[in-house]
């Protein structure tokens, strides 16, 4: 009795949590929950509900399907139910979920599944008579949708009459009722974003609720404005033809009469393939252009669903597999300022601890001020943090919804903080530098970069080093550390004789280093390995390009008058030709090596690097295209030849594939070259 006195309370209190947080989602927008945790309070509600079915009231969240009408839209009635999916999260729940479904059929049928991506938009279903589309409804409460036609008729990747090609061969029904999902592709919404922030407008932080906001337009201008991408993977009804016998058929028809299915869809023999695929998809989500939030497996055999039915508003045939989420919300409890090489003023947001993408995030991202203005956080917010892949994670946005009143606007520094100097922000710029030259948190991380893998290599010489001869007086600049001596470095922590051997060894070493790392170590703002390159190509040694013109620079290609006038300003920069007079003194040769190319397969072509090779190193990898004749690039552009992808790899990937830039791997590398 007590028991089920507790079932009660629970399940009453799960209702009344879910009806609140779908009300704060659909009717005021301003959610105070993730999916994630929503997800987790309905399913232990229809558990719940399954052990104790006494517990279940109509008023029930489970009872019914999302609602996403709106008292200004025509109401249109759907050719049959708009269903949902029931969820999984482990491979025990797909096998438990099969068993149940082979219990229910003659016993030795064989089931076959369809895999698809489980895109993470919203519910669209578009009816074709004659093969014109005559209307486009939301899901609505399941039954009858809002009727958004307009809208969806500007989304170019629905066809207004199928078959899109003209194609004889495929027959054309009397009535079509396809459902689909409407989403913004990444590259699509970030693009979004940039045209707000350009206007100096508010940021989108959520691709779904924004999606939404755009189908609901009553101005179907502001809806062609943004584009939208439709995919399609479902038949609701069909008049004047056969139904498809599997939903591999259904895809196909689909695709034939031209819409867009669900990319990397696939069919499997059996339910063990299908979970075979599942680390794959895991691991590839962050490289696919749309957000998903998990796959869909759907039984093959359509005649076999049917015998199946539904629970509730769950077909039996079907079910989600959701992916761990990569996004969680905590408390942004402070900001932390740091001072780059440049000067530059990065704040981090300093987070409650919270478990997201299989680690604990205790500091994020913050971007930059402009767009901490634009997305409105503030010090106190609940926030929604993302972690995807080794991505550092970063504040997405906030929940407006949780606040309580007690936030604090995040504003610029005016000082430095760790030199006190005043901080400045150049016309136009989006970042905050520190105006003091001498700063010394500036002054040891140039030192620290100066000395590290990607500039000079010095083995054995870390930060922390860097830090104590700072502290001791003992170096100033780059410079200084060439002169040091045996004596005060073992009076270091650590420093036994070995070390200090080593160390001023190393230092001497470096002393030869060629003149394209030199260059690199100087940390001149837009110079990195392969703008040193060019430039050394270009003037062959220090003096030259020393003395060259803003003009002179700018004729190397890839070069723009704004990097070619920084690099021309530093060089003229009084302090910066002492610290170049200090290094000839103390013996830095400055040396430019010119090697001569391996061969020219690769003359004329640039690539662009992304994610981890399965057996070159980055630097490796360059160097072999180097010396082959091809160059190098930082970005992709409509000039990038090629982009070379290893795993994890960045939004470079995406940007290659929308601008049609053709991917290689490191196999394909390896072949070009021979
Ligand atoms: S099938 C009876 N396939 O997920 C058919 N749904 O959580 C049920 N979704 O409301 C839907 N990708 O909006 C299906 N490949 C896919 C999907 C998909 C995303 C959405 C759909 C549905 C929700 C259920």
């Amino acid at each position: 009795m007590a028991d089920l006195f507790s079932h009660l309370e629970r399940a009453e209190a799960l209702r009344r949590q879910l009806n609140e947080h779908s009300y704060r989602y659909y009717i005021l927008n301003a959610p105070s929950i993730t999916d994630g945790e929503y997800d987790r309070l309905y399913r232990e509600l229809v558990e719940l509900e399954a052990a104790h079915p006494e517990v279940i009231t109509p008023d029930s969240p489970t009872q019914r399907t999302g609602n996403d009408l709106q008292g200004d839209f025509e109401k249109v009635p759907h050719a049959a139910p708009i269903l949902s999916l029931s969820n999984c999260f482990s491979e025990e729940d797909l096998y438990a979920w099969e068993e149940r479904n082979r219990k229910l059929l003659p016993a030795g049928t064989d089931l076959d599944y369809t895999l698809e991506p489980k895109l993470d938009g919203l519910t669209i279903v578009i009816t074709y008579e004659d093969g014109v589309l005559v209307r486009a409804a939301t899901r609505g409460n399941g039954l009858v949708g809002d009727d958004v036609t307009p809208n969806v008729r500007t989304i170019r990747s629905v066809p207004l009459r199928i078959p899109a090609d003209s194609n004889p061969d495929v027959p054309v029904p009397k009535r079509l009722v396809v459902r689909g999902e409407i989403l913004f592709l990444k590259a699509d919404f970030a693009a979004l974003n940039e045209r707000q922030r350009a206007a100096g407008l508010p940021l989108y932080v959520n691709a779904r609720n924004t999606a939404s906001g755009t189908l609901k337009q009553k101005d179907s201008r502001i809806t062609a404005s943004r584009p939208l991408t439709a995919y399609l993977y479902n038949i609701v009804a069909l008049d004047g033809l056969p139904m498809p016998p599997t939903q591999w058929d259904t895809l196909n028809y689909l695709r034939a009469l031209g819409f867009v299915i669900p990319p990397q869809a696939a069919h499997y023999p059996t339910l063990s393939h299908i979970i075979q695929q599942i680390p794959t998809w895991i691991t590839h989500r962050n490289q696919l252009p749309f957000e998903i939030d998990g796959v869909v497996i759907k039984l093959n055999d359509q005649r076999l669903a049917d015998e199946l039915g539904f629970v509730g508003k769950d077909p039996r045939g079907a079910t989600a597999y959701k992916f761990p989420s990569e996004e969680a919300k905590t408390r942004l409890v402070g900001v932390t300022l740091s001072v780059g090489r440049t000067g530059k003023i990065t704040p981090t947001a300093q987070l409650e601890p919270v478990f997201v993408g299989g680690v604990t995030v205790t500091s994020a991202s913050l971007h930059n001020y402009d767009t901490i203005a634009a997305l409105d956080i503030r010090l106190g917010d609940t926030v929604v943090i993302k972690r995807s892949g080794d991505v550092i994670p970063y504040v997405v946005g906030p929940l407006i919804g949780a606040r309580t009143g007690d936030e604090t606007a995040i504003v610029p520094p005016a000082v430095c903080p760790f030199c006190g100097a005043p901080v400045i922000r150049d016309e136009g710029a989006v970042d905050y530098f520190c105006s003091n030259l001498d700063c010394p948190e500036r002054v040891y991380r140039q030192i620290e970069f100066f000395v590290s893998k990607g500039a000079l290599d010095i083995e054995g010489f870390g930060g922390r080093t860097v830090q104590a001869l700072i502290a001791k007086g003992l170096i100033h600049d780059e410079a200084d550390i060439f002169s040091l001596t045996a004596a005060p470095l073992l009076e270091l922590e650590k420093f036994g004789e070995k070390r200090t051997d080593n160390l001023l060894k190393a230092i001497e070493a470096a002393k030869q280093r060629p003149l394209t790392r030199v260059l690199t170590a100087l940390g001149i703002d837009g110079v990195g390995e392969t703008v040193a390159e060019s430039l050394v190509a270009h003037f062959g040694g220090l003096d030259a390009l020393a003395s060259a013109t803003p003009e002179a620079i700018q004729h190397i290609d890839g070069l723009g008058p704004i990097l070619a006038n920084n690099i021309a300003d530093w060089f003229a920069s009084p302090r910066n030709q002492a610290l170049l007079g200090k290094l000839r003194a103390a013996g830095v040769t400055f040396t430019a090596e010119m090697t001569a190319p391996e061969s020219d397969k690769l003359a004329g072509q640039t690539f662009v690097l992304t994610g981890t090779l399965p057996t070159l190193s980055r630097e490796q990898a360059e160097a072999l295209i180097k010396a082959h004749g091809g160059k190098i690039s930082g970005s992709v552009s409509k000039k990038t030849s090629y982009v070379l992808v290893g795993d994890s790899p960045g939004s470079k990937a995406e940007k290659a594939a929308q601008l049609g830039v053709p991917i290689l791997s490191e196999a394909d590398l390896l072949a070009m070259i021979g």
